[in-house]
C-alpha cells in the first residue's frame, strides 16, 4: 500500500490546501481513513498531522473505521422512527453479528450506519444500500435484500 501512498504523497507534496484531496484519496485508496496511513502522509508531504486529522475527524464524509464493500443506512428520522426502525436497524444487526460499536460484518461485506433522513419518507421504513433504495421494510423483506447482496457476492 506504501506505493499508492507514495503516489498520493509525490502529487501533493509542497502543495498548500491539499489537505482534503489527499484524505479524499487515502479514503479511496484504502476505504477509510487509516491514522498510519495521515502519519505516513504527513511526513512525506509535510502537510501537519493535526490538519489531516482535524479535518479527518471534522467532515462525516471520511471514515475512521474500516468499511465493508457494501453500506446499509438505515433511516431513523421521524417517518421511519415512527414506522419501526429502530427495530429494524436492530433486526439487521442481529442478523450480521454487528453492534453499536461493531458496525462492519467479519466477512467485511456489510457495514452499517443510521442516517437522519434519506428524503424519501413516505416509503418509511427505508434503507439504503449502496445507492440503492428500499422501502416498506419488514425484518423479512430487510433480510431477505442482505441475503440477495450476500449471494451475490458468493456467484
Ligand atoms: S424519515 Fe426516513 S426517509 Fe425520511
Amino acid at each position: 500500500m506504501n506505493g499508492t501512498l507514495d503516489a498520493i504523497a509525490a502529487k501533493y507534496k509542497d502543495k498548500s490546501g491539499s489537505a482534503i484531496p489527499v484524505l479524499q484519496e487515502i479514503q479511496k485508496a484504502e476505504g477509510y481513513i487509516n491514522p498510519e496511513s495521515l502519519r505516513y502522509i504527513s511526513d512525506k508531504t509535510g502537510i501537519p498531522l493535526a490538519e489531516l486529522w482535524g479535518i479527518a475527524t471534522f467532515y462525516s464524509m471520511f471514515h475512521l473505521k474500516a468499511r465493508g464493500r457494501h453500506v446499509i443506512r438505515v433511516c431513523k428520522g421521524t417517518a421511519c422512527h415512527v414506522s419501526g426502525a429502530e427495530n429494524l436497524a436492530s433486526a439487521i444487526r442481529k442478523h450480521l453479528d454487528l453492534t453499536e460499536e461493531k458496525i462492519t460484518s467479519d466477512d467485511g461485506l456489510f457495514t452499517i450506519e443510521e442516517v437522519a433522513c434519506l428524503g424519501c419518507c413516505s416509503l418509511a421504513p427505508v434503507m439504503m444500500i449502496d445507492d440503492t433504495i428500499y422501502g416498506k421494510l419488514t425484518f423479512r423483506k430487510a433480510l431477505s435484500v442482505l441475503d440477495k447482496y450476500k449471494t451475490a457476492e458468493n456467484t
